[in-house]
């Protein structure tokens, strides 16, 4: 039997998902030793303004993280701009819409911002994140390092 389509939503995490968050991106994993989604204690003390949550027919399958700064050293025309540091879907739930629906949630909240330009960064290898980026717009700006770049809506 075919199975029925599932429904994503995306809201902004609350002080209860924060568990759920640390235990999908792995305790003690992430990027470096003060990496906030590898331990509870150090979300718990980060702003959760951009901290989006996906779920699939009620059920929690993924994260993102945006925040705002300054003068990136890499785009010296830019002065306020967007960072999203951060994109995970459990792996079971991939390819079901939800990281395409955070992404869109993230950019609304950005725009609604007043901010600009959104940059983000991915693996050379991580062809299905490029995908996703190039899809919504987002255009590749720095060789080396996958840095992607979605400007400002014209107004
Ligand atoms: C990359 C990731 C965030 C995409 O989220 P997702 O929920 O799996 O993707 P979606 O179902 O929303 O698909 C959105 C787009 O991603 C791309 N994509 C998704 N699955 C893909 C696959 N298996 N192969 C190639 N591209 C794929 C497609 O462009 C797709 O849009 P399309 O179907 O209209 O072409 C998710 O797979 C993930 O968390 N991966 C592991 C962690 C990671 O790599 N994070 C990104 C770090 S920068």
């Amino acid at each position: 039997m075919p199975s029925l389509p599932q429904e994503v939503t995306v809201r902004l995490a609350t002080e209860s998902d924060l568990p759920r968050i640390v235990a999908h991106y792995g305790p003690g994993g992430g990027d470096s030793p003060w990496d906030p989604f590898a331990d509870l204690d150090r979300l718990r003390r980060t702003a959760r303004s951009g901290l989006l949550i996906a779920e699939l027919d009620g059920e929690y399958v993924g994260f993102l993280y945006w925040y705002e700064a300054r003068r990136p050293w890499y785009a010296p025309e830019v002065d306020r701009y967007a960072r999203i540091s951060d994109l995970h879907i459990v792996p079971s739930a991939q390819g079901k819409g939800a990281g395409r629906a955070l992404l869109r949630e993230a950019v609304a909240q950005i725009r609604s911002a007043g901010i600009g330009d959104i940059f983000l960064e991915t693996d050379e290898d991580n062809v299905r994140a490029q995908n996703l980026y190039r899809r919504e717009g987002f255009e590749r700006v720095t060789p080396g390092v996958i840095r992607f770049r979605l400007r400002a809506s014209p107004p």
